[in-house]
């Protein structure tokens, strides 16, 4: 029997794999994280592509029948060739999916003013999938970028909360800003970012909504496994979890608990 595994470059997919959890409680997860190469953020393509295929094929190599890129980054920069060019040479049907196609497939259903912020690694927001992606369901909708290098930077270096980890949150959210007033929803399309809400809420005209990533990804997941028995049949419903880390595992359980809201074991992996 098969598992559903949950990629990300560190500890943001893990934001991801909470409303994964919560929605399917019964399925079994297998959560990697390539601490010791992240952040990906500034990576070049190549590379994040080269260390995300090392990271699925070893998850496929754990059974996982279906894999989540539940990073932006990776989602942005290494999904589409992993799906075209790696899939079609295995002969056992495995699946990869990211969360840059399910969030655009409904953000645009949260604007009024067809107005939207995209707030991203450098990685993301340069990829541009964001506006691809939207424009192909939501012609109509403007959409408006930036790139915060630094916010993963703070999460990853628990600097939460602070006066200096405030500065920079509100200078990238006044520059998006900036790029047009009329924006209503602002996407947190880095899974580390919903850590820093509450230094985004202080800055935020209230008018605007934040939406993150989790609940919709986990809302689409079922959608496509509702759709594809083929997969569901052969995935294991004993609602286990399996944490591993490409770094320190005590550093690892110390700092998973902020982003998965429970502590957590995690095991040291070596990839590739
Ligand atoms: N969590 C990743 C994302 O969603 C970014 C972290 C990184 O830069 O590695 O893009």
């Amino acid at each position: 029997m098969s598992k559903i595994g949950v990629f990300d470059s560190g500890y943001g997919g893990l934001t991801v794999l909470k409303s994964l959890v919560t929605a399917m409680p019964e399925m079994n997860f297998v959560y990697l994280g390539d601490n010791a190469r992240a952040p990906y953020g500034d990576r070049s393509f190549e590379t994040v592509f080269q260390y995300t295929r090392e990271c699925v094929n070893w998850l496929f190599d754990q059974d996982c029948e279906l894999v989540i890129l539940a990073c932006n980054t990776a989602s942005a920069k290494a999904l589409r060739q992993i799906q075209q060019v790696d899939l079609p040479l295995r002969n056992d049907n495995k699946r990869v999916l990211g969360v840059i196609r399910p969030t655009t497939e409904t953000i645009g259903n949260e604007t009024q003013t067809n107005k939207i912020g995209i707030l991203g690694t450098s990685g993301t927001i340069k990829s541009e999938s964001y506006k691809i992606e939207i424009a192909k369901f939501f012609p109509q909708i403007q959409v408006f970028q930036e790139a915060c290098p630094i916010w993963v930077h703070l999460v990853e270096n628990d600097l939460l909360g602070l006066e200096g980890t405030d500065f920079f949150v509100k200078y990238h959210i006044d520059n998006l800003l900036l790029k047009d007033n009329e924006i209503d929803t602002i996407l947190l399309a880095c899974t580390h970012y919903p850590l820093l809400i509450e230094s985004i809420e202080k800055v935020l005209p209230s008018h605007i909504q934040i939406v993150s990533q989790g609940e919709i990804v986990a809302t689409k997941l079922i959608d496509y496994l509702n759709r594809h028995s083929e997969i569901t049949a052969k995935l294991e419903l004993s609602g286990k979890r399996e944490f591993y880390t490409t770094d320190q595992f005590n550093d690892f359980n110390t700092h998973a608990g902020k982003f998965y809201g429970q502590s957590v074991n995690a095991v040291r992996v070596v990839i590739p």
